[in-house]
């Protein structure tokens, strides 16, 4: 066994540990873009540096275009003016089309060559049916575009677009057919680089340095870097994680503000206590960047690389004086810098031309978000730690006495023994399938954590296996590789491998996790991963995985696996039959087909509530919809009014869950006097209510990729002023959500977009659209409208859980728009089993025009075999600007006559003005009928 790192170290970093306040981001500790080498070489480059052209262009057998990209030497220098290079071989590109519009670009180095190693490639990303809409590709043209020395090769991509291959220089762009608009380009700026493998000569030193750690660097520089440019964009957005704007801030040439000169970081870290406006790189990574802009709409941008990287987002003007560049200079546009470690050019371009078309383009290559159980999307308490099963149980029963509802208990690492994972302290929780149990009778689940790093013991049983079997990911030196993590001295399962994966997942079944039962689901953590005595609290990048993979070629892709066996894992123990809930922190493109995620260790900061907001909306454009940060803030303690405010905002989240610190005070929601409860009691009543709307939402996530909450652009994508706003957003498309960001606030501005009005949600008041609105803050909520010409279905009697809701029935809120018409949906199926995936679900359409409501099904026809099937029925339907009052409705096909009569906007409101409203009408959800205002 591998000596445990010294007791020195040891002892120093206890001391950290019970001295929370020097958790505060330390800047010094992670390595900055001149630190390190790649990013360094990259920034420092010229436009039009790179000499590349395309050669041998033809098509291949598969239907591909390919090229050699080659350096421009005297002989092939028509112009006479580039620069000659020696010493690099040819490069291999290769272009393919895929249904939908999509191009992709890849680049390699030619395998025929031998390289002394081949690249690594993320597999287990993009999905088998994305790759079955290749088409052969067509040829359509070879041309002379601006004058062009060499030529360029045209192919064929839909009706409304093409692909172009500049060759000399080489540059890829896509643009609009007919009238040569162009969308989306690489290396028109001419700063492609890619640093070919070779082998090591005499006097190479390539080790790289930083602070107490060496990286050995064993196969040398190997970084890829280019630009992209967007036309016609006004802002680019995406590239998660960063605690920053929604639209990207410029981090490079003119308009950089403070503190955002370094570019944005992917590179998956555990940042204590990080800071909520900056380009730095949190727990997650994906590379995808997507555009909009007034004039043409939004496009988008994937490149699949796990390595680190880093992109610069150019300010207009940065290049202004270059001749080199290639594209026309008077077209709008944002120009970015890709730079990555390692690995291979593998990039997706994306036309749009709306929001929407973007990321079903982008979620047809990584996957849809998956369908989550009903019970995750209502509210989840947790904390570090709930201490024993007598707090488990005290928190659970108050819940109850404060008629709270709530849907999960989570469990956080000292419920285990020893933060040994799948374990239980006997001490603390001596019953842990009874507490399940017990908790389950009322509809409620639980959640335990399992992080990746395993307690180097050997009687630890996982460890033994681990160990026994060679599972753990491998040092420079091809030991295990043994770090510090919250178990104390640790190993890392190599979950590169899909047969420790399969072997991760199995440990899962009820056999296996011992005092687990169908009730407990699980929170992986520290996955990016995280390794408090490595260079910059990770993994170091030449530790060694499956098949002598570097992690320096992966890294930001090991929490994805992570979080996908345990995912496969909870399938698994449930033989298929169930839906798997599994929040990772760590993230990658495709992790929405496994789970949640939540922004990590945030804190209690007015500036944090704010900045949850472009956080959420920025994983929702990148394909991950079910996110979360953690409500009151993870670190600090928040002042009430902030507690409540957080309530009210995270309510509307896709992801709900309270969380703290173990060295917060308890702030469970009673604990702030009567008046706070009452408060918070409210704003999670009020996700309750929106629960089957936000079901609906989910589903529709599931189907098309669209995100549940959404910036104001994404549905309304001409309308310029909600281009910067990330202080509202939509959930769906019929509601609109401000949140209060300033403590004891007076008033509130919101900006309400488009043509028809806003309906406020607790008053019921009308309120124009195209225009910014100044309001009370009132204490009760936050400010949230619902859209003129929507049809919102919620549940509003309220239980202890939300399972505890399938049998209410419905209420409909009718809000017309100035033609008198809305429309809406409801999607419901058993909230648990994958039984929907063969049709056994209701989706319903409702319409309201020409004074009929009207229910029909919205499943399309042959959508399964199987049938889900409800009593539930409606027991109110709202009608919000309707004039004059009607006095009755007829309901067909049971022609049966109703009163309209006034009723509060929302039950629960005693003093709620009241609206036209049908009580009991009595029709079952899932039937055809109409309603008829008489
Ligand atoms: C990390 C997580 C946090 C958790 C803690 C202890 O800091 O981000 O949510 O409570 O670890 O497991």
């Amino acid at each position: 066994m591998k000596k445990s790192p010294n007791l020195i170290f040891h002892i120093l970093f206890l001391l950290l540990l019970i001295s929370p306040s020097v958790f505060s981001w330390k800047k010094d500790e992670f390595r900055n873009c001149n630190q390190t080498p790649f990013c360094k070489r990259a920034r420092s480059r010229k436009p039009g540096a790179c000499n590349l052209i395309a050669t041998e262009v033809s098509i291949s057998d598969d239907g591909d275009l390919i090229a050699k990209l080659i350096p421009k030497t005297q002989e092939n220098n028509e112009s006479q003016d580039a620069p000659v290079e020696v010493d690099s071989k040819p490069l291999l590109l290769t272009v393919s089309v895929y249904q939908d519009g999509i191009l992709r670009l890849k680049i390699d180095e030619e395998q025929s060559l031998n390289p002394p190693k081949k690249r690594f490639e993320v597999p287990d990303v993009i999905l088998d049916e994305f790759l079955s809409k290749k088409l052969y590709l067509q040829w359509l043209s070879e041309e002379k575009i601006d004058n062009d020395l060499g030529f360029s090769s045209v192919v064929y991509l839909d009706g409304d677009y093409e692909g172009v291959l500049r060759h000399d220089p080489f540059e890829v762009f896509v643009r609009e057919r007919g009238n040569g608009k162009r969308v989306l380009s690489i290396n028109s700026n001419g700063l492609f680089d890619f640093e070919q493998l070779r082998e090591k000569k005499e006097g190479d030193d390539w080790e790289e340095r930083f602070r107490s750690h060496t990286d050995t660097t064993p196969y040398g520089p190997q970084s890829i870097s280019f630009d992209v440019s967007f036309f016609g964009a006004d802002i680019v957005s995406g590239i998660p994680e960063h605690a920053t704007s929604l639209a990207l801030k410029p981090t490079s040439g003119p308009g950089v503000e403070d503190g955002f000169s370094e570019p944005y970081r992917l590179f998956n870290l555990d940042v204590f206590e990080y800071i909520d406006e900056s380009p730095f790189g949190l727990y997650g990574s994906i590379p995808f960047m997507i555009s909009h802009g007034k004039a043409r709409g939004s496009s988008g941008f994937f490149w699949l690389n796990a390595a680190e990287m880093q992109i610069d987002v150019f300010g207009t003007g940065w290049n202004a004086g270059q001749d080199k560049i290639m594209m026309p200079v008077d077209e709008k546009r944002i120009d970015t810098l890709w730079m990555s470690e390692a690995g291979v050019v593998d990039a997706f371009f994306f036309v749009g031309p709306g929001p929407k078309d973007v990321i079903r383009q982008y979620t047809s290559v990584t996957g849809r978000p998956a369908m989550p159980q009903l019970f995750s999307t209502a509210y989840h308490q947790c904390r570090w730690n709930y201490r024993d099963e007598e707090d488990v149980f005290d928190v659970d029963s108050k819940f109850d006495e404060h008629d709270i509802p709530y849907d999960v208990l989570w469990l956080d690492i000292d419920h285990t023994d020893g933060r040994r994972y799948f374990t239980w302290d006997k001490v603390l929780f001596p019953n842990p399938e009874e507490m399940q149990n017990k908790l389950a009778a009322k509809g409620r689940h639980m959640v335990t954590i399992v992080d990746p790093h395993i307690k180097r013991d050997d009687n630890y049983y996982i460890h033994k296996e681990a160990s026994d079997n060679g599972y753990y990911i491998k040092d420079a030196s091809n030991r295990d590789f043994d770090g510090w993590c919250w178990s104390g001295s640790s190993s890392y399962t190599d979950m590169v491998n899909p047969h420790i994966r399969s072997w991760w997942a199995d440990k899962f079944s009820y056999g296996n996790y011992v005092g687990s039962t169908p009730s407990l689901y699980v929170w992986n953590d520290m996955n990016e991963p995280s390794v408090f005595n490595g260079p910059e609290l990770t993994m170091p990048r030449d530790a060694l995985h499956f098949g002598g993979i570097e992690h320096r070629e992966l890294h930001n892709v090991y929490g994805y696996y992570f979080h996908m066996a345990t995912s496969n894992g909870l399938v698994k123990r449930g033989n298929g039959k169930d839906r798997p809930f599994v929040l990772s922190r760590a993230f990658f493109p495709g992790t929405q087909r496994y789970g949640a995620v939540w922004t990590g260790d945030n804190t209690a900061e007015w500036e944090h509530l704010r900045v949850s907001v472009p956080m959420l909306l920025t994983l929702g454009l990148t394909g991950i919809s079910f996110s979360g940060a953690d409500v009151g803030g993870f670190f600090g303690n928040p002042e009430p009014d902030l507690l409540v405010r957080w309530y009210q905002l995270g309510a509307y989240y896709p992801f709900f869950r309270a969380h703290a610190h173990q060295d917060t005070k308890r702030r469970e929601p009673w604990l702030f006097g009567e008046r706070n409860t009452e408060l918070i009691r409210e704003a999670i009543h009020t996700r309750y209510m929106f629960l089957p709307y936000f079901y609906t939402l989910f589903r529709e996530a599931n189907m098309t990729g669209t995100p549940v909450i959404r910036p104001l652009w994404m549905e309304f994508p001409a309308e310029e002023e909600t281009f910067s706003n990330d202080e509202a957003f939509m959930v769906g498309n019929s509601l609109l959500v401000q949140g209060v960001y300033t403590q004891r606030a007076k008033h509130v501005s919101v900006y309400l977009p488009g043509e028809q009005s806003w309906y406020d949600l607790r008053s019921g008041a009308a309120y124009k659209g195209g225009k910014r609105h100044k309001f009370e803050a009132l204490e009760d909520s936050v400010p949230a409208f619902q859209r003129a010409g929507t049809i919102i279905p919620r549940k509003d009697r309220f239980r202890r859980s939300s399972t505890q809701m399938g049998t209410d029935p419905y209420t409909l809120v009718i809000a017309l728009n100035s033609s008198k018409e809305a429309e809406g949906e409801l999607y419901i199926d058993d909230g648990k089993s994958f039984e929907f995936e063969n049709g056994a679900y209701i989706h319903r359409h409702f319409k309201f025009s020409n004074g009929k409501l009207t229910s029909s099904n919205a499943a399309p026809s042959g959508a399964g075999g199987n049938k889900f099937s409800t009593d539930c029925t409606v027991e109110r339907i709202i009608l919000l600007g309707l004039s004059p009052a009607p006095k009755s409705a007829l309901i067909e096909p049971a022609n049966q006559k109703v009163g309209i009569e006034m009723g509060p906007l929302t039950i629960r409101h005693g003093n709620s003005p009241s609206f036209l409203t049908i009580r009991k009408p009595k029709v079952r959800i899932e039937d055809d009928w109409t309603i008829k205002i008489l």
